[in-house]
């Protein structure tokens, strides 16, 4: 687990706009070509239209040009001492977004870590081949 894949979904948690949850949440993607890109999420006054943290990363890796194997592992934080997990949006959009043997891993303010493929947080799913 790359340390530094952490650092920079921490660095990023005091950026969510939060003000109706004050909840931060902050995520990061590591890239085959080592970039690093962050995601926090975005609340609304018309509270259904936040956006989380892993969809702001994912929906930026798109707009920059990548594609979903270009992504090698994923982190979640919080500012918790509890660890937190993608809700069910999210990871509908991480199971397409994402390759399925990639590690997501879910990070608390204390350093404990839970890491699981990106398959197993989505079991049988709603997928392109559905359609
Ligand atoms: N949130 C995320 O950013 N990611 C998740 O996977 C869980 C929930 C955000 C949405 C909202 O801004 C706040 O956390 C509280 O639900």
């Amino acid at each position: 687990m790359d340390k530094d894949l952490i650092k920079a979904a921490r660095d990023v948690l005091d950026n969510a706009h939060v003000p109706y949850s004050n909840f931060h949440v902050g995520s990061a993607l590591r890239m085959k070509d080592g970039t690093v890109i962050t995601g926090v999420n975005v609340e609304n006054a018309s509270y259904g239209l936040a956006n989380c943290a892993e969809r702001t990363a994912l929906f930026t890796a798109r707009t920059q040009g990548y594609k979903k194997d270009d992504i090698v592992e994923v982190v979640v934080t919080t500012k918790q001492d509890f660890i937190v997990s993608p809700c069910g949006a999210c990871r509908q959009v991480m199971s397409e977004l994402v390759p399925a043997d990639a590690p997501v891993h879910m990070v608390d303010a204390n350093d404990n870590v839970l890491t699981l493929k990106n398959k197993e947080l989505l079991p049988h799913g709603f997928s392109e081949e559905d359609l």
